[in-house]
């Protein structure tokens, strides 16, 4: 089912009825910063709150973490992001725009002049100073991924949750990238969250869990109410691969500006642990408690974006229906998505006593579930209000 909502649409729309505004907006506005406001806040809760659940809570081999954005620098050396976390760029020497090499063509898209400086790499980490002094011995990094947090807390979790072999770490939390495009609403952004899971397995047996992560991951969206038409696999060509991966599969929605990648499912093998032991001189070898046997775990990596999945599922959700020759936007969300449950809207709202009650169910329902009490407008209005917001549908 092609999606043929544009997303002039989806923007106005999310700002209209507040699911997310630009970031700074009275001072004109950040570029790759947006805002969720009162319903978005609310929808992209509701998805990590799912995430969390089938990933964390109703698994017996997974546990949580919540690590810091700011990390020791030697991280981001070992992990391989000082070197390789980079674009490659190019200047036009006409109108004096910087460009991904990668984006342009023989021309600048800007002037159309055909004269670049040599493309150099541009390291896409944020830097900022910790403490007083602004040199640079107190340059950090706010994380580009989640990831670091989980592999060098690896051994703290070993130790305290006694987990066994296969095992995964589970985070959601910010990450920040110097995108040198932003763009296509907050598919695109340089504050952004992620949802990434970490899963430790014997070397022999990674090949089958990256599998089967990915038919987890993929169904996930899936059980969420998502189109399975516009959701599909998309295996990474060797060229493609990050300096840590052996494999890697994406998750792709059919958004209206192309098919995109929502989450990446890669096999990261042992590289990440046997970096950080190398740069930090500690033993991160899982000693099983039963055998007594030492190994370097494999990683599998389901990591997907909190904000792309909340385009995705919003753009998935929008219907338009005729109503008395009339068109009329409908949000059709997952009722474990919706940002609001139930809707209480007296009839007749100068009846006191149908107010009291009306008002009265809605003080019991909120105690379980997220609604509201809405009598400002005729009973027809307050319905279709209430399908702009978001409709429980499944
Ligand atoms: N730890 C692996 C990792 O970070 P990635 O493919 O660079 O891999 C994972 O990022 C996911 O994070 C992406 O699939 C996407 O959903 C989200 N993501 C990455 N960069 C983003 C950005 N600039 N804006 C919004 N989401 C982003």
């Amino acid at each position: 089912m092609k999606n043929s909502v544009s997303m002039d649409t989806i923007v106005s729309l999310c700002k209209r009825r507040g699911f997310i505004f630009q970031s700074s907006e009275i001072y004109g506005g950040l570029s790759g910063a947006w805002d969720y406001g009162p319903l978005g806040a609310e929808l992209k809760r509701n998805i990590k709150d799912a995430w969390w659940k089938a990933n964390v809570h109703d698994r017996e081999d997974m546990v949580g973490l919540d690590a810091s954005i700011l990390m020791h620098p030697e991280t981001w050396n070992a992990s391989g992001h000082t070197q390789n976390f980079t674009d490659q760029l190019v200047d036009c020497k006409a109108c004096k725009r910087r460009f991904r090499a990668d984006h342009v063509g023989d021309s600048c898209p800007a002037c159309g002049a055909k004269d670049f400086t040599e493309a150099r790499a541009f390291n896409l980490m944020l830097k900022t100073h910790l403490g007083a002094m602004e040199d640079s011995s107190s340059v950090v990094y706010l994380r580009p991924e989640t990831a670091q947090g989980i592999f060098v807390n690896f051994m703290n979790v070993r130790d305290t949750s006694r987990k066994r072999l296969p095992f995964g770490i589970a985070q959601i939390g910010k990450s920040f990238r110097n995108e040198i495009t932003p763009g296509n609403f907050t598919f695109r952004t340089r504050e952004f969250e992620q949802m990434e899971i970490e899963f430790f397995t014997h070397p022999g047996e990674a090949q089958e869990w990256h599998k089967r992560w990915i038919e987890d991951r993929f169904q996930w969206y899936v059980n969420l109410g998502m189109t399975p038409d516009r959701l599909r696999l998309r295996k990474h060509g060797e060229d493609e691969l990050a300096h840590y991966s052996v494999g890697c599969t994406d998750i792709e929605y059919e958004f209206p500006f192309g098919w995109s990648e929502l989450e990446g499912i890669a096999n990261r093998t042992d590289f990440d642990l046997k970096q950080h032991a190398q740069f930090s001189g500690k033993d991160l070898k899982y000693k099983d408690s039963v055998t007594q046997e030492e190994v370097i775990p494999f990683v599998i990596e389901p990591s997907g974006g909190v904000d792309r999945a909340t385009l995705a599922f919003l753009v998935d959700a929008y219907h338009e229906e005729q109503v008395n020759d009339s068109p009329r936007v409908v949000l059709r969300f997952h009722k474990k998505l919706a940002p609001i449950k139930v809707a209480v809207l007296p009839l007749l709202k100068k009846s006191s006593e149908i107010v009291s009650k009306a008002k009265a169910i809605k003080a019991d329902l909120q105690k379980n579930v997220t609604c509201v009490y809405d009598d400002t407008a005729s009973i027809g209005k307050l319905y279709r209000r209430q399908d702009g917001w978001g409709r429980c549908c499944a």
